[in-house]
């Protein structure tokens, strides 16, 4: 189904299940120990066997000696393998370092061997006993060192490429009032709670993974791709992921090494990347050098926006999107974002929750929140003198009444576009409920003046803007003789909810109870849905599902005899001008199935589509030791029809708590000398615990947004961390008065 537009209501609409809090279906089994893990699946053959993986010890460089004979000769050892016995292995485009590394090492504990053996310990133990001798080379591992030498990017991710706008130089430069500051975020690491892990199973050369992944498909290929398969060849099965957070979108090196350990040993071999290797294997949000101007009118008004980013990866690697919103969130005429790439050599920088938006956010944020106090403006209200419904990066139509004009760009030039307008943009509403709710009208407004006690309290704001990508989707559904309706699709639940969102949108379609729905989801073997990334999963989804149900419907109708267009499905019947049948009927001589795919053409073209938000947070500094302690928290939420309220909110919060770690303690240690992250384990890359997140508090507007799918349901997940970290900031100066630039705000920066 061609997605056109939904502005003519459709059986979701009826809102009987779908837009109702409803607990999570797989609950249950989550809280039973019954939902099976990628490490848990009690494979068919009973003889797994277990692979330790060996990360590298350099960051750079060669190995020069690899000698595994004590390691192969070790008590329950079955097979080692490295890169010269693994046979030919082929990068994925996806992939930015190669998974399976040596003898070149392209970053610290990069995988080079996989040692599989009877039970872990053995594993583990023969993994001590290999002798390895390195070259190592001097790699570049300072981001502020190497700033100079970044480059514009030549592969980017959607965004990153520089944009201009009318005289940036020159609209700044004449500005009434001016900020001009570099803020600066470290790099982050995802540490979901389940590691990435596979039991990887070879049968008559075909390849099945049971593993935890966020996007079946692109692992199906990349699987493929990198062992030389088809990809008929290879089967992955990840029912439930235990997070993800962007750390699993792409193929890891947990999935090799099962896979080539399994070859190997000729038995299922099963390997979760150890936790302390996790962090410098995988994937990391980049640390970036963010440079901001603003100038305005003293009325407020924002006449020049200027976004310059510095981040690094690896060569071939992507730069960070950190000023992709700056195109999009503010008005203002003359605007320039300049993307720039170093190249280093730490573990390869990718996607981690709402990537750009999460550190351009926490940097553009605080810009507006000083650009408000040199304005004499309070922040919320700057923020909604510079709103805008639409776009404001796309170049001006020449005026009718410039021949000059017109002729300079060539009459029909298509890229004098037309004016592009916000699908949605609730953010002024936002900022006034969130306002009202809050009390922001009773904080303090001159910093380091509110105190209780040792406690000086102070109150943030920050906007925020998040992407909504319509990304095709397929699904399958089945409606039985006994009225139960099974969905398949290879969409993925990583903790967000799928499974229950899925089975509403059926339930609401067919006219049945949740109930009476089975998902079954996270298997290449069903059609190839969205997956789960740049919170686009929820909406897209569903979506394919809206679309095999409508097919369900037609199949239903005309095995009953009626027309569809008349025939309402509700209370398990099928009825139409005075008629009414069971819907399991249709099933009676066999099951119905019917599958199809959302596809969202030229549509997606005509609007730009994003989510809102606006948050507020309430800290109190300790006047002696500088300790921040979050009191209370709101974030209002632009972000379309809101499928399920409950499993939205928790998305919400989730991102609120992961906005905190941002704001004052994550942060990964990079050791410049020999180019590794120090602090590699949750004991010491430090994330929010239950103890130091308060009350929060989530509105949605729950605005249907036609434009955006059948579902008229937009992305959550990722809205929740965007803007977070520089409300806290915002917070933290409010109560001490200090303004801190470089996150984390540790408790040093502040005293
Ligand atoms: Mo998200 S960073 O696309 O998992």
């Amino acid at each position: 189904m061609k997605f056109e537009t939904a502005a003519t209501t459709n059986p979701i609409d009826q809102l009987k299940v779908v837009g109702r809090p409803t607990n999570r279906t797989d609950g249950p089994l989550k809280t039973t120990g019954r939902a099976p893990y990628a490490y848990e699946h009690q494979v068919a053959a009973p003889n797994q066997a277990y692979g330790y993986v060996v990360g590298s010890a350099i960051a750079k460089g060669r190995i020069t000696k690899l000698d595994v004979s004590r390691a192969e000769e070790a008590p329950g050892v079955i097979a080692v393998v490295t890169a010269s016995n693994a046979g030919p292995l082929k990068k994925a485009n996806r992939n930015t370092a190669t998974l399976f590394g040596g003898p070149k090492i392209e970053h610290y504990h990069q995988a080079i061997a996989v040692v599989v053996a009877e039970t872990f310990e053995q594993a583990r133990a023969a993994a001590g006993l290999l002798q390895i001798e390195y070259a190592r080379e001097q790699g570049k591992f300072d981001l502020e060192a190497s700033r100079a030498s970044a480059t514009d990017p030549k592969k980017i991710t959607a965004g990153a490429s520089d944009t201009s706008v009318g005289d940036f130089e020159g609209a700044f430069a004449k500005a009434a009032v001016k900020l001009d500051a570099t803020y600066t975020t470290p790099d982050q690491s995802h540490v979901m709670m389940e590691p990435p892990a596979t039991i990887a199973t070879w049968e008559d050369g075909n390849l099945t993974v049971r593993t935890s992944h966020q996007m079946v498909d692109w692992a199906r290929s990349d699987l493929a791709t990198t062992l030389g398969l088809e990809k008929e060849q290879v089967r992955v099965i990840t029912p439930y992921v235990g997070g993800g957070f962007g750390a699993k979108l792409f193929l890891r090196a947990d999935v090799i090494a099962a896979a080539l350990g399994a070859r190997a040993a000729k038995r299922p071999v099963k390997v979760a990347l150890q936790r302390p290797l996790s962090v410098n294997n995988l994937v990391h949000r980049p640390a970036t050098i963010q440079r901001i101007r603003i100038g305005a009118e003293r009325s407020g008004k924002i006449t020049a926006i200027g976004h310059e980013s510095w981040s690094g990866d690896l060569p071939n690697g992507k730069p960070d999107g950190a000023v992709h919103q700056t195109r999009l969130l503010y008005a203002g005429a003359d605007r320039m974002t300049r993307t720039r790439l170093a190249i280093l050599d730490l573990p390869e920088a990718n996607a981690m929750r709402a990537p750009g938006e999460a550190t351009g956010l926490m940097a553009l944020e605080i810009a507006m929140d000083e650009m408000a106090e040199k304005l004499g403006l309070d922040p919320v209200e700057f923020r909604i003198i510079n709103d805008t419904q639409v776009v404001p990066d796309v170049p001006a139509e020449p005026s009718s009444d410039d021949p000059q004009a017109r002729s300079d760009s060539g009459g029909t030039d298509e890229h004098s576009a037309k004016e592009l307008r916000f699908s949605q943009r609730h953010l002024v509403e936002c900022l006034r409920t969130g306002a009202e709710k809050f009390g922001w009208s009773k904080r303090n407004k001159i910093p380091g003046q509110m105190r209780e006690g040792d406690w000086l309290i102070g109150h943030g704001v920050a906007g925020a803007i998040r992407g909504n990508k319509q990304m095709k989707s397929a699904a399958r559904v089945r409606l039985d003789r006994g009225g139960v309706v099974t969905v398949e699709t290879d969409m993925t639940d990583i903790g967000t909810g799928s499974y229950t969102i899925i089975a509403q949108t059926a339930a609401e379609m067919m006219g049945i109870p949740i109930d009476k729905v089975v998902v079954r989801l996270g298997d290449s073997a069903f059609p190839v849905s969205a997956g789960s990334g740049g919170q686009w999963g929820g909406n897209c989804s569903t979506s394919g599902v809206y679309a095999a149900c409508v097919k369900l419907r037609e199949a239903v109708a005309q095995k009953l005899g009626f027309n569809v267009t008349d025939a309402a499905f509700e209370d398990g019947q099928v009825r139409a001008s005075g008629r009414a049948l069971p819907l399991a009927q249709a099933a009676r001589d066999g099951e119905l199935v019917a599958e199809d795919v959302i596809e969202f053409g030229g549509v997606t073209e005509e609007s730009e589509q994003a989510t809102f938000a606006a948050h507020f947070v309430e800290v109190a500094v300790d006047a002696f030791t500088g300790e921040t302690r979050i009191r209370r928290m709101l974030s209002v939420c632009d972000c379309g029809r809101i499928l399920n309220p409950k499993s939205a909110r928790s998305q919400v919060i989730g991102g609120m708590s992961m906005g905190v770690g941002a704001a004052l303690t994550e942060e990964l240690a990079v050791d410049k000398r020999f180019g590794f992250f120090v602090n590699h384990d949750l004991a010491s890359y430090e994330v929010p615990v239950h103890a130091d997140i308060p009350h929060q508090e989530v509105i949605f507007f729950g605005d249907a947004d036609p434009m955006s799918s059948p579902m008229k349901a937009k992305g959550v997940a990722e809205l929740g961390i965007s803007g977070v970290a520089a409300a806290v900031a915002n917070a933290v100066y409010n109560a001490v008065g200090v303004r801190v630039r470089e996150y984390p705000l540790t408790m040093d920066k502040l005293l």
